[in-house]
């Protein structure tokens, strides 16, 4: 359980030295407020149990319970409960939303008046478009707050269980959490003073922008291919005829991707295929939404390419007829 193993929970948190103990080094917790409490959101407040951590909740007043099962570990281990109390207004190193990206604004609307309060805001989602619909809100709002997008690979999903909630997060799977500044053109008036640490789990990148197009251009091909399908993630690659439409779709995006003149690293049908087979037994997150009946976010993964392809006058004739299938289904 590489995600959980014991590891410096302050590792790159402030310091504070004091006249007696001038060699002691003593980290300051962080405090973070988090808005969606679902997979992502769960599993990183389970990195941060060290730090003072609220929880957003649409109700607005209720402290909220938090249920993990960590199934490599021992029995007795494998069950964590802990809570979040209610944010309450108390200054905030860092607000972080995990919500779905559809979600966004309409979550962080009621807490408008909180924000004077908060440092760092972190758009931790899949999918894009709503990093720049938030930094134009909050110009809008005139909330001048230092906007951050990240991308997670760490895997989880919400399942039913015997507990007064209802339900747990199951972890499911070691990732990478990353994230960047997203506005460094409308940078806040302390910007270069500030220096809170990223809540503990999540490290710093510079190239943001590039890292989310990379993730994007696999999500546009795993996600809608399996929502389709119905199938688990490992299927894309063991079933011929989901095969051949994985390269195809990887072969459409890539070739956006060219002209809008984002580089890949790699062949996209390479990477997409990595990443199947690295996650063969997982659902992606579209399928479990359309399984449990929510809300998916395939108009912030492939409706942001359509977008981006009708700018350019291009076309994505397989992703519209998946994206078709799915409104019919
Ligand atoms: O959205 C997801 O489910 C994940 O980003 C991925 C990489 C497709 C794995 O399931």
């Amino acid at each position: 359980m590489a995600a959980f193993r014991a590891r410096p929970a302050y590792n790159r948190a402030m310091t504070i030295s004091s006249p007696s103990a001038q060699n002691t080094i003593r980290p300051l917790p962080l405090s973070i407020g988090l808005l969606g409490m679902g997979a992502v959101g769960t599993l990183m407040a389970s990195h941060w149990r060290q730090h003072r951590v609220f929880a957003l909740p649409r109700d607005q007043t209720s402290a909220v319970t938090l249920n993990l099962y960590l199934p490599e570990n021992k029995p007795a281990e494998q069950t964590r409960q802990w809570q979040l109390p209610c944010w309450q207004g108390e200054p905030l190193d860092w607000l972080v939303v995990t919500t779905k990206a559809a979600d966004t604004l309409n979550a962080l609307h009621p807490w408008l008046g909180g924000l004077p309060q908060v440092k760092n805001l972190l758009l931790l989602q899949n999918g894009m478009g709503q990093q720049q619909q938030c930094a134009d809100w909050l110009a809008q709002q005139q909330r001048p707050l230092r906007l951050w997008a990240g991308i997670s690979t760490a895997g989880g999903y919400r399942r039913a269980a015997n507990n007064p909630q209802g339900s747990e997060v199951v972890y499911a799977g070691t990732g990478q959490t990353i994230a960047g500044r997203w506005a460094e053109e409308n940078p806040a008036a302390d910007d270069n003073k500030d220096s809170t640490p990223l809540p503990p789990g999540i490290e710093a990148t510079s190239d943001i922008h590039h890292r989310m197009r990379e993730k994007l251009a696999v999500n546009a091909v795993i996600n809608p291919l399996t929502a389709v399908h119905r199938c688990y993630n490992g299927e894309l690659i063991s079933n011929p005829l989901y095969h051949s439409q994985l390269q195809a779709l990887a072969t459409e995006v890539e070739a956006l991707y060219r002209q809008l003149r984002w580089p890949l690293p790699q062949p996209l049908h390479q990477r997409v295929q990595q990443v199947a087979q690295s996650t063969a037994t997982n659902r992606s997150s579209t399928l479990q939404d359309i399984l449990a009946g929510r809300p998916n976010e395939l108009e912030f993964i492939c409706g942001y390419l359509q977008q981006q392809a009708q700018r350019l006058g291009h076309t994505l004739p397989l992703t519209t007829q998946l994206m078709r299938q799915l409104m019919q289904a």
